[in-house]
């Protein structure tokens, strides 16, 4: 699908598509991390953009290594957004290695820099995510998140409740 997004994985340009030029970086390897954008940069900025849902930054840093297949796992990927070379939106993708039963990939994070929020860019990154990652995708959402709504948008459905048991 051409939805006007320009997906690599390191540098490229955008043509001209009407809407604001969109530019996402997709890295699913530590080895493929562009230097231009230093993980620690992108994990921090994540971590600011996703409050006031975010979790700690331990915990970002373990799904980013997670998406990186470190240590054996199943990895994913990050997406990188930028407009005009700044750095605009942020996605982490776990795959779970589970379809069939679970959900194929878990988009973990999800995170539009909040000047830029209510231009459609949340929306597609989402889409170019769904594009890049075959498979069936769950998420989880705090109820009172306004984000559902866009989740909705983009052909999420609420399915199960989810109950947890925390220790
Ligand atoms: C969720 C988020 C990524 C959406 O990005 P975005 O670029 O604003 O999304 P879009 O412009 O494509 O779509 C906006 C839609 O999202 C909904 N929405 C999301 N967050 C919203 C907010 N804080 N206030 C109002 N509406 C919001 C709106 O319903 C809107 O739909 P509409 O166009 O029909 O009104 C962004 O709000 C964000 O980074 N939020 C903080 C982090 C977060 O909650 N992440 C998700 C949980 S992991």
């Amino acid at each position: 699908m051409n939805d006007g997004n320009n997906v690599s994985g390191g540098d490229c340009c955008c043509g001209g598509s009407g809407k604001e030029d969109l530019e996402i970086v997709k890295i699913r390897d530590e080895s493929e991390w562009p230097s231009e954008h230093p993980r620690d940069e992108v994990e921090s900025l994540l971590y600011e953009w996703l409050k006031p849902y975010n979790d700690t930054p331990p915990a970002i840093h373990k799904a980013v290594d997670y998406a990186l297949g470190k240590d054996g796992k199943p990895g994913g990927g990050v997406l990188i957004g930028k407009v005009a070379g700044r750095y605009v939106g942020f996605v982490v993708v776990n795959k779970t290695g589970m379809g069939g039963y679970i959900p194929d990939n878990i988009l973990v994070y999800i995170a539009v820099a909040p000047e830029q929020r209510g231009k459609g860019l949340g929306g597609r990154l989402i889409e170019a995510t769904l594009n890049e990652f075959p498979g069936d995708f769950k998420l989880h959402v705090e109820q009172e998140n306004p984000a559902r709504r866009l989740y909705r948008k983009v052909g999420f459905t609420e399915k199960y409740a989810e109950m947890r048991f925390q220790r």
